[in-house]
């Protein structure tokens, strides 16, 4: 089985414009995919990759001008402080999960499979899925429900999960998918399973403040000149993204100078959001919800 076939390949390989003898990180190893193609770019430059799943270990690369750090990328900074790196040419992050944690039914990510009740990307972190499920209070659940997976009944998803989970805990993909299943017609169950299945992993894996403090460190680290590429699946995820490219900060507030110059350190690249070509997304339809933004440093 394939561990992740990558997403918008030469588009990102493109947007980070290597430089041979650059600093880069990948911050989403992954499969490799996409760092294959960077290594590929470099000559006497050096690749970081960071991945929190163990799993990922796998597929590092043995070349000498290649590191993969087990790591949570919200510490990005302070590992490559480790490494002795303090800025860098480029920084790539494909977010989300792997089509591998996907397929791995025990990993309980998918609605396709039965497995327990788990989504941890980093299977050492404390918080799974089965307590974010049975221990959460109903009106905090609502809030995931409603924040992470944009759902307009989340008040009664949450009511539904936490009055189930009272008569018997939820330990499943099943026993969950059970429990909500039929509060939708059928040709909407699967889209509505994928978007609580997607607001609870968010929750477990801390997705949108780990990204909101990954965005700010590789502004600090980018050299001017650098670029910063980012491929996001959720518009939460992209409207940070896209205020950060177009505004210079994560809530979107335009700020100027005593000149009256926008305060911003990133130009973007790309105006128009790139998406994935129908024939890519034939073969890989994880491309079809794929956006990607591309900036650059312009002021230190
Ligand atoms: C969409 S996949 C990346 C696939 C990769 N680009 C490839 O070509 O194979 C996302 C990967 O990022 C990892 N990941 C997600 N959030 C992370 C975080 N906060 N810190 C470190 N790794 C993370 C996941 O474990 C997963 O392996």
């Amino acid at each position: 089985m394939e561990y992740h076939n990558p997403v918008l390949l030469n588009e990102c390989i493109e947007g980070l414009n290597i430089k041979p003898t650059g600093i880069y990180v990948d911050v989403t190893f992954g499969g490799g995919g996409h760092s294959k193609l960077i290594l590929k770019n470099l000559k006497g430059g050096k690749l970081f990759a960071f991945d929190q799943d163990e799993n990922a270990n796998k597929n590092a690369f043995p070349e000498d001008d290649f590191k993969l750090i087990n790591a949570n990328f919200r510490h990005l900074k302070n590992f490559l402080r480790m490494e002795g790196v303090c800025k860098i040419d480029g920084l790539l992050a494909d977010l989300g999960v792997s089509s591998h944690q996907f397929d791995v039914a025990e990993r309980g990510f998918s609605i396709r499979f039965d497995g327990e009740l788990d989504m941890r990307m980093n299977t050492n972190s404390s918080l799974s899925a089965k307590e974010v499920v049975n221990e959460y209070a109903q009106q905090d659940l609502a809030n995931v429900l409603y924040k992470y997976g944009e759902l307009r009944n989340s008040r009664a998803i949450a009511r539904a999960i936490v009055e189930s989970s009272k008569q018997e805990a939820i330990i499943t993909t099943n026993q969950l998918i059970d429990v909500v299943g039929h509060m939708v017609p059928e040709k909407n169950k699967n889209q509505f399973l994928a978007r609580i299945f997607q607001a609870i992993r968010i929750e477990v894996n801390d997705e949108i403040k780990a990204l909101e403090e990954l965005l700010l460190d590789a502004v600090d680290l980018l050299n001017k000149g650098g670029r910063l590429v980012v491929l996001s699946y959720h518009s939460l995820e992209d409207r940070m993204v896209k205020n950060l490219m177009k505004k210079g900060n994560l809530e979107g507030r335009l700020e100027k100078d005593f000149y009256g110059n926008p305060m911003k350190e990133l130009k973007e690249i790309n105006r128009k959001i790139i998406v994935a070509p129908e024939e890519e997304i034939a073969i890989n339809p994880r491309a079809r919800s794929a956006k990607l933004r591309i900036a650059e440093k312009i002021n230190e």
